[in-house]
């Protein structure tokens, strides 16, 4: 994966150079974007765009770019069969660290690169997550997909540290979201609860094609958050985000889920949501 794209160019990777005052680094002052790639193609991108744009209008950055077209190349250039493609923009460069902003007429900094990653044939889809929970210490903006990762790193970090595969955060006794994914379980009585759209979880791209999925697999589905107990009571547990696509839940906090094993609907969503991201050509999905 060695050609980048930054500011127009396609460029080696080596070559890709930012300046130390770009807000992006110097107040996480930016918005991204991961999107899946699956057999050479972009999955769900106009959600994406969608989603970036609305990061962007949230923050009042002005950035315009063809985004299909950059991450298509990148696909090209780079050879890229399965993986990821990341986009990042910055509200761009000051003269001078300062915390107020200038004119909105700053340029802003826009650069994407391509990662190859097994997504399909992940081995974790067959042994199940481990999961601990640990509380949601992130701001109140969760909605906004800034680069402002530092307390999920350190949440993935505790959870390399216990022996586990990740953390979902709660706020309270309730499940906000995992560290970089969202969260959901199936009750015992077969309903699929996935917490509600607000400032507190990421409005997941994945999330919305596995509730369409879900549906029409006639699950019933209830869109609030859902507690510890309830979570280790269900008869399965997932998560969903564009690195993981569907990925089962098999223990919490030392809780063992159903009975221990990926569960069985969590299976078929994600070959149905499969299925179906694979089906759409990339330009309208
Ligand atoms: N993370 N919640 C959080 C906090 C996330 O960071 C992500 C994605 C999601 C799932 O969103 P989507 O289905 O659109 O990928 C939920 C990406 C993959 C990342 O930061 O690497």
């Amino acid at each position: 994966m060695e050609t980048v794209y930054l500011n127009g160019d396609y460029l080696p990777k080596s070559s890709a150079k930012i300046s130390i005052f770009d807000r992006g680094l110097l107040f996480a002052d930016a918005v991204y974007e991961v999107v899946s790639v699956i057999n050479g193609r972009l999955i769900d991108m106009v959600r994406h765009i969608a989603r970036l744009e609305r990061s962007l209008g949230e923050l009042s950055i002005n950035a315009f770019a063809d985004w299909s077209s950059i991450s298509e190349n990148l696909v090209a250039e780079n050879d890229l069969r399965e993986g990821l493609v990341y986009l990042q923009v910055s509200r761009g460069v000051m003269d001078e660290r300062e915390y107020r902003w200038p004119a909105p007429d700053t340029a802003p900094t826009i650069f994407a690169f391509a990662q190859s990653r097994v997504l399909i044939e992940n081995p974790m889809v067959d042994r199940g997550m481990r999961i601990i929970t640990r509380p949601d210490l992130r701001w109140q903006r969760c909605d906004i997909k800034t680069t402002q990762l530092l307390y999920a790193s350190l949440m993935k970090m505790e959870a390399m540290a216990a022996g586990v595969d990740d953390v979902w955060m709660r706020q309270g006794d309730m499940i906000s979201e995992g560290t970089s994914q969202n969260a959901h379980i199936i009750s015992e009585d077969g309903v699929l609860i996935s917490h509600q759209l607000d400032r507190s979880i990421l409005p997941g791209v994945t999330r919305i094609e596995m509730l369409a999925q879900a549906l029409s697999m006639e699950l019933t589905v209830e869109e609030r958050a859902f507690s510890i107990d309830e979570a280790k009571n269900a008869a399965e547990a997932f998560v969903t985000s564009s690195t993981l696509l569907i990925m089962p839940v098999v223990e919490i906090d030392g809780h063992q889920i159903g009975d221990g094993q990926p569960g069985e609907r969590t299976g078929k969503i994600r070959q149905n949501y499969l299925a179906a991201v694979q089906r759409v050509p990339s330009r309208t999905n």
